[in-house]
């Protein structure tokens, strides 16, 4: 059994939202260590390579200096996936760990067989000790996986050559503010069973996160914590959209309710915003992913527990098009309604699980005429998640869209003769929109309908807009 040596060479296997960022800040904070983010796809990592950083793939605040700084000197993105695990120390696993789509657990289980892509190659290609991080979001246990393939390989012939340790250390960033949650982390969780190795990893973080901030735990209270603190917060969102909804049949107003609630120390004041549904690559997969462990640990109750996080999530935006639909007067054939924003939060150009994509299908399956503005997502993404034509609901199945869509981003032009505008994202350049002007352009009676409390409503009622608020009875 070889030991840890001191770690110089990083390679970080995934060149996602997640590999991209956290190496790059890593490397900013690391001179010393030379980092290589390596990934099959070769489009991506070409995109990394740009000469011209805006088109990087990944838009995010701040990551954009970063790589100018660091990018060709202590940081380099590869498709060599082999070459370099072989000269790494230490490997970070940063792969994709989606919902599965068939076979036993599918449209719950998660579908490792990335990770597992990623032990074998690591298996194969690795020299000497290396120890592999678990970066993925991953189900409580997944390490035993790991171990069992790197182990079938130690026990091979090459016995002399290679030896392991695994950790898990997952990622708490949030898309939009990934660089300042990496540089400012509430905290570092670290899981394993080797101190050694695991002393090496918080080592590296000790360059920039006070000792203090790093909490280390067995392999599968870190697994499993990043799982719950997933499902706490997508718990939250729900918890908040449920109330939205009583709220506007009462004349509680949502935002005041966030408040005097938020105001108590215990419950606290983050994660109260009221909105269009959770969206992002992240909370709908995991807490499914945690519903198909409890039922799997026969827990059956729990697992309904948590899959209600997901019911009222979809409730919630089916609950919204419905709305939009009964305020036009029942019908949207032949009406034109402008969306605003399909990223699925600001200040990111991810649109996976956006809420806007459900909301628009649900729109083009009455038959509307959408124009999808976003100033970070381009025409040909929204192309990729609307391209089916169809529905993926089961509600709605194979149901084909009657409606059509564009894309703008030409506020001139954009708002004309339009009977609604649906503001999905909380860019905050919505909040600049100069609505004298569209009220003009807009065919009456004009609607506004503002999920994500953006708009100053008082406003837009005073110059003759209608106007529906989330969470309130306007
Ligand atoms: P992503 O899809 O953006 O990136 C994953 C990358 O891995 C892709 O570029 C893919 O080509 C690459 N890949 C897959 N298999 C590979 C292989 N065998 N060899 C080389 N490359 C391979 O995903 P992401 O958003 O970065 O998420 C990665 C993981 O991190 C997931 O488990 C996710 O749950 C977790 N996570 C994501 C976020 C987030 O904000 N997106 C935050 C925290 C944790
Ligand atoms: C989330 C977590 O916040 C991260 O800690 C975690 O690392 C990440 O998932 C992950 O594992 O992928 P992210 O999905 O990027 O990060 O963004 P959030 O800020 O959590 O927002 C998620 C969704 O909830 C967005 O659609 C957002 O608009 C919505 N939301 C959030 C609300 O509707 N109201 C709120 O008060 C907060």
């Amino acid at each position: 059994m070889f030991t840890a040596k001191e770690i110089k060479n990083i390679c970080c296997i995934g060149a996602g939202y997640v590999g991209g960022p956290t190496m790059a800040v890593l490397a900013d904070k690391c001179p010393f260590l030379n980092i290589y983010v390596v990934d099959l796809n070769q489009e991506r990592i070409q995109q990394w390579n740009s000469k011209d950083t805006s088109e990087l793939p990944i838009f995010e605040p701040g990551l954009e200096q970063i790589i100018k700084r660091v990018r060709g000197k202590n940081l380099f993105f590869s498709f060599n996936v082999e070459k370099y695990i072989s000269i790494a120390d230490m490997v970070f696993l940063s792969v994709n760990t989606p919902t599965k789509t068939k076979g036993v657990g599918s449209g719950q289980a998660s579908d490792l067989s990335c990770i597992e892509a990623c032990a074998r190659q690591v298996a194969k290609s690795s020299k000497g000790h290396t120890i592999v991080v678990e970066k993925s979001t991953i189900p409580v246990k997944t390490a035993e996986t790991i171990k069992l393939i790197l182990k079938s390989t130690e026990e091979s012939e090459d016995i002399k050559l290679k030896s392991f340790s695994i950790l898990s250390n997952p990622e708490f960033l949030a898309e939009g503010t990934a660089i300042n949650d990496l540089e400012n982390p509430d905290r570092i969780l670290i899981g394993g069973e080797d101190e050694e190795s695991i002393n090496y990893l918080s080592k590296i973080y000790e360059e920039w996160v006070s000792p203090k901030k790093i909490i280390k735990t067995n392999l599968w209270s870190s697994e499993l914590s990043k799982l719950i603190a997933n499902a706490f917060l997508a718990q939250r969102v729900s918890s908040i959209n449920s109330i939205s909804a009583l709220c506007e049949k009462t004349g509680a107003d949502i935002n005041q309710v966030s408040s005097a609630i938020g105001a108590d120390s215990r419950i606290g004041s983050k994660f109260l915003m009221a909105g269009p549904g959770f969206g992002g690559s992240c909370f709908k997969k995991d807490i499914l992913n945690l519903v198909y462990l409890c039922n799997y640990f026969g827990l059956p109750e729990v697992a309904d527990y948590w899959k209600n996080v997901i019911n009222i999530n979809d409730w919630q935006q089916k609950r919204l098009s419905e709305i939009i639909v009964e305020k036009l007067f029942g019908t949207l054939t032949g009406k034109k309604i402008v969306i605003l924003g399909f990223s699925f939060k600001a200040k990111t150009n991810d649109t996976r699980e956006s809420p806007s994509i459900k909301i628009s299908k649900y729109l083009l399956e009455e038959g509307a005429h959408l124009v999808i503005s976003d100033p970070k997502v381009s025409q040909k993404q929204v192309e990729q998640e609307l391209k089916d034509n169809q529905f993926d609901d089961s509600e709605i199945n194979s149901k084909l869209f009657s409606g059509t869509w564009e894309f703008s981003n030409n506020f001139d032009s954009a708002f004309d003769h339009a009977d609604a505008v649906v503001v999905l994202t909380d860019w905050p350049e919505y909040k600049k929109l100069q609505w004298q002007l569209i009220c003009k352009r807009m065919r009456k009676p004009a609607w506004v309908f503002d999920t994500r409390s953006v708009v100053d409503d008082e406003a837009i009622k005073n110059i003759g807009l209608n106007i529906w608020k989330l969470g309130s009875n306007y």
